[in-house]
């Protein structure tokens, strides 16, 4: 199944954005709404390695933070020789949100790959299927 035009020009253009001084390895994403809107991200890394941002991670908090929360479609492209799959934190976070995403990974020269996330991310915790317990008011100061 081939990535929708629209997601994976996005993605494309955000890769460009991508702030990958230490890893070289510049990616870009681009998600739908479930309306439709378009949020794209790309990876931003830090001298502290540790805290580097997943092109998936930022797009996710961009759409959040714009009030968007319900997905239904992600493209993620790098310029690696085999389309690449999401880390194993980025799966989670996604799943957090839209645990039957479609999610295309695409390189630049042009292969793709088609997976839906509950596929990547089996037996997932997350909201959908654990209930985690209500902290008291008393145990939040
Ligand atoms: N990276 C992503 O942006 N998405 C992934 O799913 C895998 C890895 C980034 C993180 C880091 O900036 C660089 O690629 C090398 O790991």
């Amino acid at each position: 199944m081939k990535p929708p035009e629209d997601l994976l020009s996005v993605a494309i253009y955000a890769r460009q954005k991508a702030y990958a001084p230490y890893s070289g390895f510049k990616v870009g994403a681009a998600l739908r709404g479930s309306v439709g809107e378009i949020f794209s991200g790309c990876n931003v890394e830090n001298a502290s390695y540790g805290l580097t941002l997943c092109a998936e991670r930022t797009t996710v908090c961009t759409a959040v933070a714009a009030g968007v929360q319900t997905f239904t479609q992600m493209v993620i492209v790098a310029d690696s020789e085999t389309p690449c799959p999401p880390c194993g934190a980025c799966r989670q976070f996604l799943f957090e949100f839209a645990p039957n995403l479609e999610l295309w990974v695409a390189n630049l020269s042009g292969e793709t790959k088609f997976y839906r996330l509950c596929d990547l991310l089996p037996e997932a915790f997350g909201p959908s299927f654990i209930q985690l317990p209500k902290p008291k008011a008393s145990e939040l100061f």
